[in-house]
């Protein structure tokens, strides 16, 4: 393997205590001198992790929610239809649920993006990844995306709007697609990433098709199926691709 795409050569890497014996040492025996002095400096460690506990408490008990979801359109009486369909105590809950959905797909989409152009860049790779169905796999999440779209406008609800768990959302995939257009990171590390979005995302149409079940729209709830039946399948190639790639690196098959 020509050592500039190797992800893993041996290299001048000094981030491990390794690299510096002596000072390592030092490093322990005074830890030592501090666990010899030890009553008083583990009550220290607790009152010092207590004291960033309290600070956290503190902010949490005076933070806002991460925003609102809006009032839909058909509850202005804009659309009747809509507002009939809207059942539950708190179909708001179900909104926030759907729109988290959508970002997720939509970022989705643009993680499959960048895991196209590093599977086109690595393209010795291509005879254990498919950059056909790689392309597919984008083209369902869009679908899936426009299907929660969709979704959102049948109950009168904005699917621009964003709101609290598509917030959220954002910024818990924010890693995901930084690890993947990384120029630097190989494909078999960006697989790694869409392998975490696929979990979430089969983990997400589950959660959705029980909410939509217990809400009484059965009619998403079965197009929510054939969205996880996809899902599904996408976990298993990509799985599938992540672990023959990792295996080859390791010289293993
Ligand atoms: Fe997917």
């Amino acid at each position: 393997m020509p050592e500039s795409t190797d992800a893993t050569r041996l290299g001048l890497n000094r981030t491990g205590v390794q690299m510096a014996p002596h000072q390592t040492q030092e490093m322990l025996a005074h830890m030592e001198e501090l666990e010899a002095d030890s009553s008083a400096e583990m009550e220290q460690d607790v009152v010092d992790g207590q004291a960033l506990s309290a600070t956290r408490l503190e902010y949490i008990a005076s933070a806002d929610p991460l925003g609102s979801v809006p009032v839909p359109g058909t509850f202005k009486g804009v659309a009747k239809s809509g507002a009939e369909m809207l059942t539950g105590n708190r179909p708001q809950a179900f909104i926030d649920k759907l729109a988290e959905r959508l970002a997720f797909e939509r970022g989705g989409a643009r993680l499959y993006d960048a895991v196209y152009a590093k599977a086109v860049a690595h393209d010795t790779e291509l005879n254990k990844v498919s950059a056909q169905e790689l392309l597919e796999i984008r083209n369902e999440e869009v679908q899936h995306a426009l299907l929660i779209k969709e979704c959102l406008e049948t109950l009168g609800a904005d699917p621009t709007a964003q709101t609290p768990c598509a917030d959220l959302t954002g910024v818990e995939t924010m890693g995901l697609l930084q690890a993947a257009t990384d120029p630097r990171t190989t494909l078999a590390q960006t697989l790694h990433a869409a392998l975490a979005a696929e979990l979430i995302d089969n983990e997400g149409w589950e959660s959705l098709i029980a909410m939509a079940q217990k809400m009484g729209h059965t009619d998403m709830a079965e197009r929510f199926e054939q969205a996880l039946e996809e899902e599904a399948l996408h976990l298993v190639k990509v799985r599938a691709w992540h672990t023959a790639l990792t295996m080859e690196t390791a010289e293993l098959m």
